[in-house]
């Protein structure tokens, strides 16, 4: 029997092609796993109306941990979804399966590093070292959500919420509502974490990210929250700052920050920009993790209009397999992959389009593989 089970769910577009470079490290370097396919993504909902069926959820409850391709999000209303002749009738909404999956699961650690390598021609400056930590389940993505506000709803709020008197005469039709639901117990670990993390690779300073100069109630405890946990870790320094200036300054200087923390939605932001800045997505990697369970992922979409092409760049990917080979304690093959990707990114024979190359996604995945 081999050492871990690993679930293996390309999901939809591109994500199977960035899987199949996956596997041509993971063959090499000689992973003493078992893969097993799970079935994700957009097809699930057009064939059965659920995008991530339960076998595929039974599935995650048995493995050691999760490769993941990328799955197309659409927002879907139930009134679309009678436009899908296999749907209709139904009533359903689709929702992301990635998200439901980081709740159902309690993968609330969404960690992103975005390290720029040597060579790459689209790093924004050189040797920008970044790594996010994203809270997973809840905030904006508690999925608390109403496009026809219920009348008790509105009630409710005329009585306890003086702002919502704004409202009062909008149609119910009309108006949306999103909740933006952050708990103590959640800010709390993901702000550990990052903390954690940077004791544990001597990194010098942890920035929280928020807004809670407006969004005082939820902003507000996160802010706090950090704040408390930052005692416990006296060696490293802390700050923080808002959202809409830490983009700036991110761009500005991003030698001033080291490891950023923050909610799900401004984590979600954060970690493009800051892949942006080692080379866009196409180098971007992502652990989604809990106590029990992990999920590794490239951070970029579907990209359906490149489906099947074998175009678009795996080392996403191929870092985010690192990340998982890291988190199996597998980490002498975990550096040997981060170092063999280096390498193939600073000699730069071969390039994917997004590199300025013409070399397809397997092509990469080989050229790495020959260094393992
Ligand atoms: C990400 C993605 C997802 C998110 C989408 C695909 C639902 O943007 O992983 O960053 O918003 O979390
Ligand atoms: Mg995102």
């Amino acid at each position: 029997m081999a050492k871990y089970k690993i679930a293996w769910l390309p999901g939809d577009g591109i994500g199977v092609d960035v899987l199949d470079a996956a596997k041509i490290v993971l063959d090499k370097i000689a992973l003493d796993a078992e893969y097993i396919h799970g079935d994700i993504g957009w097809e699930f909902w057009r064939k059965e109306g659920d995008a991530f069926p339960a076998r595929t959820i039974e599935l995650l409850k048995n493995v050691d941990a999760a490769i993941f391709g990328a799955i197309t999000s659409k927002p879907v209303k139930a009134a679309e979804a009678e436009l899908v002749p296999e749907l209709k009738g139904k009533g359903l909404v689709y929702r992301s399966p990635i998200v439901r999956m980081r709740q159902l699961f309690d993968l609330y650690i969404c960690l992103r590093p975005c390290k720029g390598y040597a060579g790459n021609p689209l790093n924004f400056k050189e040797n920008i070292n970044l790594v996010v930590f994203r809270e997973n389940t809840e905030d904006l993505y508690a999925g608390v959500e109403f496009n026809t506000v219920p009348d008790e709803l509105s009630e409710v709020l005329m009585k306890l919420s003086k702002p919502f008197a704004a409202f009062k005469d909008v149609p119910r039709d009309q108006l949306a509502i999103s909740c933006k639901i952050n708990t103590k117990k959640g800010s709390e670990r993901i702000v550990r974490a990052a903390f954690e993390f940077a004791r544990k690779f001597n990194r010098k300073k942890v920035t929280i990210v928020h807004k809670a100069n407006v969004v005082r109630a939820t902003d507000g405890l996160f802010l706090e929250t950090a704040k408390e946990v930052a005692k416990q870790f006296p060696e490293i320094a802390m700050d923080d700052a808002n959202i809409d200036a830490m983009t700036m300054w991110l761009l500005k200087n991003p030698f001033n920050y080291d490891v950023l923390v923050a909610p799900n939605l401004y984590g979600d932001i954060i970690s493009d920009l800051c892949a942006q800045m080692v080379g866009g997505l196409g180098f971007g990697c992502s652990g989604n993790i809990g106590e029990k369970l992990a999920v590794f992922e490239p951070t970029h979409g579907s990209a359906p209009k490149y489906a099947g092409q074998y175009k678009v760049n795996p080392i996403a990917t191929i870092l985010a397999v690192k990340m998982m080979l890291d988190w199996l304690g597998e980490t002498e093959k975990g550096n040997r992959l981060e170092a063999a990707a280096a390498q193939v990114i600073k000699e730069g024979n071969v390039r994917t389009y997004d590199m300025g190359g013409a070399n397809t996604t397997l092509d990469m995945a080989k050229e790495i593989a020959k260094y393992l």
